[in-house]
């Protein structure tokens, strides 16, 4: 069972709030950063505030939804030793995992439905990094300032 941080705008309050009930469900620890409710918010906000739970370690991976999955993961990847990423399906959520060493998920609300994005989210979580080959490629990513 992993520790996790989410957070959403109002784009993606809705998914956010499903999602959540399907990880604590599962019996995942889920740190819930906002936002609340669907009143109009600026996702880099919540996007800076999950990636920095994960990069201090308080958790093990980030959760952020928006409408597209696109703005959070910008913005999370702004954060030093995040690796975000935009996921649409369970082939990009293994991936991620597996040669990225992704870090925290993003997932669309306007994009994907809901038990599109639960089973990427859990694929994500029981995927693991296979370092070998990718080792390097994910050392370099680092080093980028
Ligand atoms: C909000 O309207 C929308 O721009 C946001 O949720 C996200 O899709 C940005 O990337």
């Amino acid at each position: 069972m992993a520790t996790i941080a989410a957070g959403c705008d109002h784009g993606g309050f809705s998914l956010k709030t499903v999602l959540i009930e399907h990880l604590v469900a599962s019996g995942h620890e889920v740190l819930d950063l906002g936002t609340h409710s669907n009143e109009r918010v600026d996702y880099p906000d919540f996007a800076e505030t999950v990636a920095k739970s994960v990069a201090s370690g308080e958790v093990e991976f980030g959760l952020l939804v928006c409408g597209s999955g696109i703005g959070v993961c910008m913005a999370a990847n702004k954060v030093s030793g995040i690796r975000a990423a935009t996921i649409h399906d369970v082939t990009s959520a293994h991936l991620s995992r597996e040669h990225n060493d992704a870090n925290v998920i993003c997932l669309g609300e306007r994009l994907i439905g809901p038990e599109v994005a639960k089973e990427a989210l859990d694929i994500f979580l029981a995927s693991e990094f296979q370092e070998g080959r990718h080792l390097k490629r994910v050392k370099k990513i680092n080093e980028i300032l």
